[in-house]
């Protein structure tokens, strides 16, 4: 088995700490092994990012889109062997692990149709024998930074518009999920043709991450930064990336709420609790945190979506299953401790904890003790104040809370603080434009799930979820590129603005007879 490394410049960086990588479905497995790098090997790649930077510039951008094209490509025949190499290094389940292979190529069918745009514009002058243009500049080389639940998805939704844009980019992936990027890594630069350190990969640990871009900051070798993962480690980014002058494109966390209203389909509603609350084993920043259902359909919105949750099969994410495992080892150790903060007034629907032979699960797909399986958790009476309502719980667990009016509702919708995604479900038009001119979140889904963004919609949050920034579509480019203003005179003189300009003037003082 060959050891996934660093690479820098277009080679493969020697030394460091080997680690393997397992399969959280099958602990025993080992998916490949990774050398992880230290600090000066990230400064390196931002270095060689940096160097590669102007020379990738002056491609030209439809060209750049061409290779954005034949990515798309490489990676679209390569779906299936990408998408199980997802599976068995996070546990995604196969059907969503494609679902994500997906992304990516929908991710280079927008961009590459975006090289021969870019447009910038042409506006008039307030003097003559003048114009004005504008024109979109990349902002130089970019460090990406990603967590693993979506380890090949999310990180395009930076690199491919990035690199697009003219920028170069020096990525470091979640650790738990080397492999697969590592093999990202090589489609994308092996289907792009890309030259030497335009597209920069470097495994390291937060310790080597955090001081090695620290030190690329300060070396004035990162001009912008990309960062999914916690709301904690994306405020250090905010902060660190703000005295150097710089906004991060930060997308964070979520504590995602779905409203069911009087008036819903419940079966309809229990089936985007079900996908949204336990798809990517509740692993998504889009996942459910806590359905807000009203007093009148509690006790029935209740009974179905138990039932549905008992069905559901968990287990082997080869297999079609609702649930696989956790992420790795430091996701169930965190899961574990979110059960530590269920209290005495919360109603626990079923079994919770780990899936062992003592706490067996119906229907289990394969062999439970051989990964990191947990329960799906409903817990019902959740409210303001209690930790399970207040934070992220990233893993299977979503609570239930009631409301009455749906001022309420939209006030624990906003409780939390966070403001990434929501769900309302209501056959009601007025309720649903209400409820979207008063949620805070940044994505707002009408009968629908709280997951499942589409590749070319504007993705982010607010609040805790991250800085206002947007990814996705023609909206990201935003992120990865800098207006710049142009006026060309050429009439021969100096025209000053606001003062050498033709004035008409008006009689104000006319007024129609009668
Ligand atoms: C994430 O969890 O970081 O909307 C991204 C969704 C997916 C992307 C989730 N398309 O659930």
């Amino acid at each position: 088995m060959s050891t996934t490394s660093s690479v820098v410049a277009g080679s493969a960086l020697p030394g460091g700490r080997v680690v393997d990588s397992t399969n959280p479905a099958r602990l025993h497995e080992v998916v490949g092994s990774v050398a992880f790098a230290d600090a000066d090997a990230f400064v390196a790649g931002a270095q060689a990012a940096r160097k590669a930077q102007e020379a990738w510039a002056a491609v030209p951008a439809p060209v750049r889109g061409r290779a954005i094209a034949h990515i798309g490509r490489l990676v679209e025949d390569n779906a299936e062997a990408l998408a199980r190499l997802v599976t068995d290094e996070i546990g995604k389940p196969y059907a969503e692990a494609l679902g994500e292979v997906r992304e990516i190529v929908d991710t280079c069918d927008f961009f590459l149709g975006e090289g021969r745009r870019l447009y910038g514009q042409t506006i008039p002058s307030e003097m003559s024998d003048k114009q004005l243009f504008t024109f979109r500049k990349p902002v130089g080389a970019v460090a990406v930074i990603t967590a693993g639940n979506f380890p090949v998805a999310v990180p395009s939704w930076y690199i491919i518009p990035a690199l697009l844009a003219g920028n170069t980019v020096l990525w470091k992936p979640a650790e738990y999920s080397a492999v697969v990027s590592g093999a990202f890594h090589e489609l994308f630069v092996r289907g792009g043709g890309l030259p030497d350190g335009v597209f920069n990969i470097v495994h390291a640990d937060g310790a080597a991450t955090s001081e090695g871009l620290t030190r690329a900051l300060e070396d004035g070798l990162v001009d912008k930064v990309g960062f999914t993962g916690s709301s904690p480690v994306g405020r250090e980014i905010g902060a660190l990336t703000g005295r150097h002058l710089q906004t991060a494109c930060l997308e964070l966390g979520g504590k995602n709420p779905l409203v069911v209203t009087p008036g819903a389909d419940l079966d309809l509603a229990v089936e985007g609790a079900l996908f949204s609350g336990f798809g990517t084993a509740g692993q998504r920043c889009t996942s459910l945190g806590t359905v807000i259902v009203h007093a009148e359909v509690h006790e029935e919105f209740l009974r179905r979506f138990d039932a549905a949750v008992a069905a559901g099969r968990v287990g082997d994410p080869r297999q079609d299953v609702l649930m696989g495992p956790l992420l790795d080892a430091k996701f169930a150790e965190r899961y574990e401790e979110y059960l530590t903060w269920l209290q005495p007034h919360h109603r626990v629907r079923g079994a919770q904890g780990r899936i062992t032979a003592e706490n067996p699960r119906a229907g289990f797909v394969g062999d439970p003790a051989a990964g990191l399986f947990y329960h799906p958790v409903v817990v019902d009476g959740v409210r303001p104040g209690d930790r399970v309502f207040d934070e992220e719980t990233f893993g299977p667990l979503v609570g239930v809370t009631t409301y009455r009016s749906l001022g309420e509702a939209v006030e624990l919708a906003n409780a939390p603080g966070y403001g990434l995604s929501s769900a309302i479900y209501t056959d009601d038009a007025r309720e649903a434009f209400t409820f979207r001119d008063r949620i805070g979140t940044g994505m707002v889904s009408i009968n629908n799930s709280t997951s499942g963004a589409e590749a070319h919609l504007p993705f982010g949050g607010n609040g805790k979820s991250g800085n206002g920034s947007r990814q996705s579509g023609i909206w990201v480019l935003d992120q990865f590129t800098r207006w710049q203003s142009v006026n060309w005179d050429y009439s021969g003189r100096l025209q000053k603005a606001q003062m050498d300009t033709v004035e008409l003037v008006p009689d104000i003082t006319f007024r129609l007879p009668g």
